[in-house]
Order: C-alpha cells, then structure tokens, then sequence
C-alpha cells in the first residue's frame, strides 16, 4: 500500500519518520512524507494537484496550524489548514477510497469536566486553534462516513523542536527560576508512542481490510499533570538546577485561553487496537535520556 505522510517536518511527522526506521513494516508497504513544499495545506489548489497526480490508499494528516496563542491573530489561516484544507483532503480521501487518520486536540473541550474525556462529551471549544482543529473534525465526519479515523491527543512532545520539555530544558539553561502554570491539568504525550500506535492501526486489520464508520479516538499517555507537575518532573530527570514556582493561570497571561482540565480517556482505543499505553513518567524519560 502507499501511505501517505502530510508533515514531514512536524514533531508527529518527524516521530513517525523515526520509528518506522525500526518498525517492522509490511514489505509491500511505500510510506511517503510531504512538507508544504510537496502539498499546502494553506492553498486548496495544490491539495487537489498533490492528491490528484499521486495516488495513495492510507493518508495520515500530522500537519496542522499548531500555533495556539497566534492563532487568535490569525484565524482565517488557522481555519484555512485545520478546517478548509482537511475538508479538501476527506473529500479527494473519499472520491478516491482513500482511508484517512487525522490528529486532532484534547483543545476541542472547554476544561470545565472533572474526569477524563470521552470521545462522546461534547466539544466546547475555548479558543481559535480549538475552534478550527474542531471545525476540521467535522469537515471528516461530514466527508467521510466510512472509512476515517480521528485520533485527539494532548501536549504532544518529541525530541524534535518547539515543544514545552525543549522550552523548559532551554530557559533553565538561562534562568535560575521559571513560573509555571500550575491549576490546568492534562496529559503529557509522547510524539514517538503516538507514531508507534499510528503504525500499529495502520498494520491493524481493523482499520486496514475492513469498511469501519469513522471514528474518533483518544490517544494521550497514562496519567495527569499540571505544567508545573510536568516542568518539576522534566528538570528532575534532566537533573538541571533551576527552581520551578507553582502560578495560577490568571497571573500568566496569554493571547489564547486554555482548558483547565483536558485529560483524556484512551480506553476506546486501547479496547478496539489493543495497544498498551505507558505512564506519562515513563514516557517522558526516554525522551529525555534521548535528549542528553
Ligand atoms: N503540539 C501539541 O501539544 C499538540 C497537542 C494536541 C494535538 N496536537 C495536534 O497534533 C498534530 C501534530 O502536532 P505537532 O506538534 O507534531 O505539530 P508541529 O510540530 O507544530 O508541526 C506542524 C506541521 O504542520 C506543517 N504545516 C503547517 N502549515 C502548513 C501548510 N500550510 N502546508 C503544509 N504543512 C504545513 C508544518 O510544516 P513546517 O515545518 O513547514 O512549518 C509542520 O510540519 C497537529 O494536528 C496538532 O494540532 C498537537
């Protein structure tokens, strides 16, 4: 089969790159990574031209508009790669029998819930990137019946840039002190246990040889922590000297607002792929062990 990666450069991207350089692949398998030069997701035009010209029967969406407090300036571009350009992408993936992953957010929900998650609570989303990547959810239901397969995730990170551990690691090296964050709760994700579980749905048959109603799936690591829990836990294990100090939210301003608690339930997908999820903890020092 040739699959089809979009966000070659992303973290999701990159962390599936990797993984696959071990993975045991099926051979008839050709997986293909795009970047924005190959397919933008930002010009509607050059979508159909790529999908058109190159046919593929698996596409997995790791590109987005991921700039959370940007977005509240840039609303039509975020809504033209997490809405338009994935309207564009389950249509084409639907006119072509294509079956489609797209990564979604645990941002699509308000925060107010007390407990993890379902994929059947209802989204409430607080801000514009929230707002888009949920307009996106849609546009795949509304394309796509059959055959499409949303996975939301939360604070993802890797050993590639642009991330809260890689933004922690670098300011401790500056700072003998960091404010974090410490009233909103989610659940650190891992980029290369994600790409391990897209590979392993890939390979799956369930998704692989059957028609399946699409679907939406939680995919998160085990367990909850505040930034400041997370920040404490990263310097920890990167044994850095740099004191953390626990803020509330209303004294940290940003451009977007954030959910309090979006902690999600993976149990859906740990049922219907059997995959086994590791502990955020666990997680998060192999990427460090990877890091130093
Ligand atoms: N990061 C998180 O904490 C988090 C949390 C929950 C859900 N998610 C979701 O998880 C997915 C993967 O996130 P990530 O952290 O891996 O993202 P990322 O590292 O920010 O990468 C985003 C990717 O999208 C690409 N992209 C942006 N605009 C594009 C355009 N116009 N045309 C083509 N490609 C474009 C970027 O390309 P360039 O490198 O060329 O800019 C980059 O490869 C996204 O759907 C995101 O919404 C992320």
């Amino acid at each position: 089969m040739k699959i089809l990666i979009i966000g070659n450069n992303g973290q999701l991207g990159q962390s599936i790159k990797k993984i696959l350089l071990s993975a045991e692949i099926n051979e008839e398998d050709e997986f293909i990574f795009s970047g924005r030069e190959d397919l933008d997701l930002a010009d509607e035009e050059s979508i159909s031209a790529y999908l058109n010209d190159n046919i593929f029967e698996i596409i997995v969406n790791c590109a987005g508009y991921t700039a959370v407090d940007k977005a509240e300036s840039e609303e039509e571009l975020a809504y033209q790669i997490n809405h338009l350009a994935i309207s564009k992408i389950a249509e084409i993936s639907n006119k072509q029998k294509v079956k489609l992953i797209h990564i979604s957010t645990d941002y699509i929900f308000d925060g107010v819930s007390e407990k993890a998650y379902l994929e059947s609570d209802d989204p409430s989303p607080l801000n514009i990137y929230g707002k888009s990547k949920l307009a996106g959810e849609v546009a795949v239901f509304s394309a796509m019946q059959k055959n499409a397969i949303i996975i939301r995730t939360s604070g993802l990170y890797s050993e590639y840039s642009n991330n809260f551990v890689d933004t922690i690691l670098r300011k401790a090296q500056k700072f003998d002190k960091l404010n974090v964050v410490s009233d909103q709760y989610s659940s650190p994700t891992n980029a290369s246990d994600l790409a391990k579980s897209i590979i392993h749905i890939i390979n799956h048959k369930k998704f692989r040889n059957n028609d399946q109603l699409t679907q939406i799936y939680h995919y998160s690591n085990y367990g909850v922590c505040s930034w400041f829990e997370f920040a404490t836990e990263i310097l920890e294990l990167a044994n850095i000297d740099c004191q953390v100090n626990p803020i509330e939210t209303k004294d940290y301003l940003t451009a977007a607002k954030r959910p309090k608690n979006s902690f999600l339930n993976t149990d859906k997908i740990v049922k219907d792929f059997g995959l086994e999820i590791p502990f955020w903890k666990d997680s998060l020092k192999v990427s460090i062990d990877n890091l130093l």
